[in-house]
């Protein structure tokens, strides 16, 4: 009992520290964005002074003719802005009376005044001339542009220095860090290998076969008298879409309850191989811990917060992945602000690969129900998942978002290398994208096999016949 104890908690140190080495190996790319945004921002502000300075310079270099055009040019762009605000302040003033006539009249008269305003303009600058002498003005034009060129690239190359010396800083730092924390997760994954090997009781290893990623043993599940998961087997493979059906109340839902110990089973074993290769029954870990093993769910309904934009909401899906301890949180000091930004790149990358970048900052009310389910797909994303339970995705969804909900499915299996576990009604859904399905009934099982096997088992039909 101890030793089992003992395994847990080596379990979660090791997954702590994976975890930090995660957060500071994905820093470092995003530290760098971050320094050259801002010297960007930096040279940008520098130029565009440099642009002030000359301005002037330059308008003095102009020959008579050339500054009557341009003074003309940038007055008249100037009247045509003024005059637009003064329109659209009309417009506005106007927008909730009647009184059509009389807005024309006031939108007439601004136009008729704004064209004379031009023509006097016009006939103004043409007449004017400066009696320079041009050469001087275009020589001192050039001397000063040369000047801010080179003071220019001066500071271009200081602060590119500055970000290789800032970034070099920090490399050696983290890679510093990295490397001791390295080093723990290495005697913490000693430890735990010597304590199974020297503990047989501990192995689980034995019972899960190779391929496959979650075991369910004689799962019984009773609410009162009332037998919801009576005696049920089954397993998982690793990397397959996985579909659990059966009529409505067969105990589907209660099963993953169960495997995320949600409810703590009756009777029965759940084995699960986590990220690292390990076996663990389920039944040792509380809800809370489960997530952390690389398991994670959707349910019945969309589970947004409305109140939250898209990218909010999938950083509270990465919530448990949250280093940071409580003090942290309370000073809202660096680290979790580090950590907040590599939360944000990952989700706005996420939302990206699933064709979701669009609804980013929007929320999530008004959106279209299938966009929000997707959104609820990408969420699960956050936590790195190694095993996605959903509860009848397609719930709600009209035909075209079921399809587009499958692609999605697909490309999650794919792309993220994750095995997927869901429940759902829809038969098109299930029978195009899962490789195994099982049916039950009455908490009991009743087919597993392929989509087509299942679709032809004749307890199976009887099943949704009497169901329905
Ligand atoms: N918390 C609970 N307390 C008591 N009975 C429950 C509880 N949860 C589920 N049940 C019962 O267990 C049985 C299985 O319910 P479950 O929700 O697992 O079915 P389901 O297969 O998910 O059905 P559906 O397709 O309608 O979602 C039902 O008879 C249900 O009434
Ligand atoms: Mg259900």
């Amino acid at each position: 009992m101890v030793k089992k104890l003992k395994t847990r908690l080596l379990r979660s140190r090791i997954r702590r520290l994976e975890d930090r080495i995660y957060y500071l190996e994905s820093f470092l790319p995003i530290y760098l964005e971050s320094l050259e945004k801002k010297r960007d921002q930096r040279l940008r502000r520098l130029h565009d002074k440099h642009k002030r300075i000359l301005l002037p310079l330059e308008i003095k270099a102009l020959t008579d003719r050339e500054y009557q055009e341009y003074m003309t040019r940038e007055r008249i762009n100037a009247l045509k802005e003024k005059y637009r605000l003064k329109e659209r302040a009309l417009l506005h003033r106007f927008s909730k009376k009647n009184q059509d006539d009389l807005k024309d009249r006031k939108l007439k008269d601004l136009k008729s005044e704004l064209e004379r305003t031009i023509d006097d303009l016009q006939e103004k600058y043409a007449r004017q001339s400066r009696n320079l002498s041009i050469d001087d003005q275009v020589r001192l034009y050039h001397t000063k542009r040369n000047e801010l060129n080179t003071s220019f690239e001066k500071r271009k190359k200081e602060v590119d220095h500055h970000v290789k010396v800032a970034y070099e800083k920090e490399e050696s730092k983290r890679k510093k860090q990295i490397k001791t924390l390295n080093q723990k997760l290495q005697e913490a994954q000693d430890d735990l290998k010597s304590l199974i090997e020297n503990n047989a009781s501990l192995d689980l290893k034995e019972d899960l076969s190779e391929l496959d990623i979650l075991k369910i043993k004689n799962l019984t599940m009773m609410f009162g008298g009332l037998k919801a998961v009576n005696d049920l087997s089954f397993s998982v493979k690793k990397g397959e879409v996985f579909g659990l059906i059966g009529p409505n109340g067969a105990g589907k839902t209660t099963v993953f309850n169960c495997i995320t110990q949600f409810y703590k089973p009756n009777a029965g074993n759940m084995y699960y191989r986590n990220r690292n290769q390990e076996v663990i029954d389920l039944n040792d870990y509380a809800v809370h811990n489960v997530i952390r093993q690389g398991i994670v769910r959707t349910f019945q309904n969309v589970e947004l917060i409305l109140e939250l934009s898209v990218i909010d909401n999938m950083l509270i899906g990465s919530h448990s992945a949250y280093k940071t301890n409580f003090f942290a949180h309370l000073v809202h000091n660096r680290r979790l602000k580090r950590e907040e930004r590599i939360e944000r790149a990952k989700a706005t990358k996420i939302l990206t690969d699933l064709n979701l970048f669009a609804y980013r900052d929007a929320y999530p009310i008004g959106l279209p129900y299938g966009i929000l389910k997707k959104i609820e797909l990408a969420r699960t994303l956050m936590t790195n998942p190694n095993l996605i339970i959903l509860d009848e995705p397609a719930a709600g969804l009209n035909d075209a978002e079921t399809k587009e909900l499958a692609k999605t499915i697909k490309k999650i299996q794919k792309d993220y290398d994750a095995t997927i576990f869901l429940v759902e009604h829809d038969m098109q859904l299930v029978m195009d994208i899962c490789d195994t399905i099982c049916a039950i009934n009455f908490g009991k099982k009743i087919a597993i096999g392929t989509p087509s096997e299942v679709k032809g088992n004749k307890a199976v039909q009887e099943a949704y016949l009497g169901g329905e």
